[in-house]
């Protein structure tokens, strides 16, 4: 059987913030492919977490890709100062960017992945015209916040629905999905197409962060056998 090509993103929301670097060095050791990192501002979503100063310390301490995912709003006064910080990507939501278009060039224009992310009460369909101007698609399987929700079940078909838009577009980008992804969520997710998935609690809740990478990764072949 062909071997799935996943992006596996461990997010640092559940990592031991008084051992961060450890824990990054930790999940790159065990085979993660990018880190994620949940910006958030108290206003976009109800919680505070980090910002521009945690990104640089983590571009200075690890090679691996940053992904930042930014729930904020006025997400385009920053979003380009993430990518001097040292992002690789930078996921901005739509329904915090008035200006989307504008927003996913300038992160382009610095020099990073633009991921556009949409809530799960936003439609797909809203997509249709950004969609040749974002380098990913993510869509969240919570409601953005906190770590250790419950996936929410209708994030697969909207995932076949969102592939179906993108087939009649032409535009074929990764789908990235981010919330209650366990080895349990990831495979249908999977098979609907989406290639890129964020653990936050899958990952640092376990203790053995290989185990529990390699056990994302395996899923796949729970339903495909
Ligand atoms: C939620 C964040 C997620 C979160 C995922 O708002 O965007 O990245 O850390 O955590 P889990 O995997 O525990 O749902
Ligand atoms: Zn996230």
């Amino acid at each position: 059987m062909e071997t799935p090509d996943l992006v596996i993103a461990p997010s640092i929301l559940s990592a031991d913030f008084c051992r961060l670097a450890e824990e990054v060095q930790a999940v790159q050791t065990a085979g993660a492919d990018w880190l994620h990192v949940d910006v958030m501002d108290g206003h976009f979503v109800p919680n505070l977490t980090i910002g521009l100063p945690v990104v640089e310390s983590l571009k200075a301490t690890t090679s691996m890709h940053l992904d930042v995912h930014l729930m904020i709003q006025n997400a385009d006064v920053y979003a380009g100062s993430f990518v001097e910080a040292g992002a690789s990507s930078v996921s901005v939501h739509l329904e915090a960017c008035p200006h989307l278009h504008r927003t996913l060039h300038q992160i382009r224009d610095k020099g990073a992945l633009a991921g556009v992310v949409l809530n799960p009460g936003t439609s797909e369909s809203l997509l249709r015209p950004i969609l040749s101007d974002a380098d990913f698609v993510l869509l969240m399987s919570v409601n953005p916040g906190f770590g250790g929700q419950k996936f929410i079940p209708a994030t697969v078909e909207k995932i076949r629905r969102l592939k179906r838009i993108m087939e009649e577009e032409n535009t074929h980008l990764p789908i990235q999905v981010d919330g209650g992804i366990t080895p349990e969520t990831l495979p249908a997710c999977a098979t609907a197409g989406a290639t890129h998935f964020v653990a936050g609690s899958a990952v640092f809740r376990r203790g053995d962060y290989s185990e529990a990478i390699r056990a994302l990764r395996n899923s796949v072949y729970k339903t495909a056998a």
